[in-house]
């Protein structure tokens, strides 16, 4: 029997032709650059100099103006930032607004931690303005962990206006922004980060692991100043797990220092662009959600088709995907839908296996 094709994650395609010599040249870049010692010979609570300024020009991508180095925190990851900044900004007992539909790792935070979270409904842009007053108003969260740019797992984008209002609301209610913009570098044409719009209470966060590569374990924080990042990421808060290996502080350094970087992502964005065009053409007259440029394809399906039942056919036939019940938060039964991955199959033909089953079992579901 084969084994079970994991389309429920969504990573980013493989791009060996253009990832694989830009990491060994990075590599040997650091190599010949750094003595291994003073490399590794200390720890950096927030990231060494050179890894900060990289991280800065990284984060410029996105935000309207590149910030200065000392609000920028390197770490090995996104999840390392997020558990830092919601013991930090929420802690026990505490309240985080969040999407009705997430990441669905931040329930694993709210356990270990101890906050409470607390769903604002969404609608094609995001979190509804009045929805999210109420809960300000009601439960006071002291941070909303906001995905405003192809929300996981819905791909919804907050437009401009949506953007402006939800941060006004932030700032009349004291409410610190947690962004994860981990989406945003693949497409071309997307507003600015929530971030920008009230840089003061913004905690704005970009990780590498789903424009270029998932496990080199790089993510970038800007912080509101750079008191705020070194309260925050410093010894004395009594863990060091956050810290990134220099090693890969230093190459992904070096990609965003050269043009590896951008090299990468439009690797990366081609071939999901690739896998996109099969989904739009094999779902074509199907309720799909996405984007040609991102990660996932959030799918509608008939409300005879309940989404477990639909998860578990795809699955017997050897396909792994998720049901929307595993992105809910709050008491609101999600809508009947289910998210897969265009880029975790590790090539075109494996991906196209699995989509053909998923479009199988879709329409024998219509007949
Ligand atoms: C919204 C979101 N943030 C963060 C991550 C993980 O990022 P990292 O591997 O950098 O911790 C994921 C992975 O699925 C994600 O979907």
């Amino acid at each position: 029997m084969t084994s079970l094709l994991n389309m429920s994650g969504n990573l980013p395609p493989r791009v060996p032709h253009a990832f694989d010599p830009i990491y060994r040249a990075a590599l040997s870049q650091v190599m010949s650059e750094w003595q291994p010692s003073d490399l590794l010979g200390s720890h950096q609570f927030r990231g060494g100099e050179r890894d900060r300024a990289a991280g800065a020009k990284f984060v410029g991508l996105r935000l309207p103006e590149t910030p200065s180095p000392q609000r920028v925190v390197v770490a090995n990851g996104t999840q390392s930032i997020l558990t830092m900044l919601l013991y930090g900004l929420v802690g026990k007992g505490g309240s985080l607004a969040i999407e009705a539909l997430s990441y669905p790792t931040i329930r694993q935070f709210a356990d270990m931690l101890g906050f409470n979270v607390h769903a604002v409904p969404m609608d094609g842009e995001g979190i509804e303005p009045d929805a999210f007053e109420t809960v300000c108003r009601r439960h006071h969260p002291s941070a909303y962990y906001a995905m405003p740019t192809l929300q996981n797992p819905t791909t919804a984008t907050m437009g401009v206006e949506r953007r402006r209002a939800i941060a006004d609301i932030c700032r009349r209610y004291g409410v610190a922004i947690i962004e994860d913009d981990i989406y945003s570098l693949l497409p071309r044409d997307v507003p600015p980060p929530l971030s920008a719009f009230a840089p003061e209470l913004s905690w704005y966060v970009v990780g590498t692991a789903k424009s270029m590569v998932p496990a080199l374990k790089v993510a970038y924080l800007v912080a509101p100043t750079s008191e705020a990042a070194a309260e925050r990421f410093w010894p004395g808060v009594r863990a060091t797990y956050w810290m990134c290996a220099p090693i890969n502080a230093a190459v992904a350094s070096s990609f965003i220092d050269g043009d590896g970087a951008v090299q990468i992502i439009d690797a990366v964005r081609t071939e999901t662009r690739e896998r996109q065009a099969m989904v739009a053409s094999r779902l074509a007259g199907a309720e799909v959600c996405s984007i040609p440029e991102c990660l996932h394809v959030w799918l509608s399906l008939p409300h005879d088709r309940p989404a477990a039942e639909f998860v578990a056919k795809v699955r017997e036939l050897g396909v792994d995907i998720g049901a929307s019940s595993t992105y809910a938060f709050g008491e609101a039964s999600p809508p009947n839908a289910v998210r897969f991955g265009t880029g975790t199959p590790g090539d075109r033909t494996a991906f196209e296996r699995g989509l053909d089953t998923i479009v199988r079992v879709f329409f024998d579901s219509q007949r």
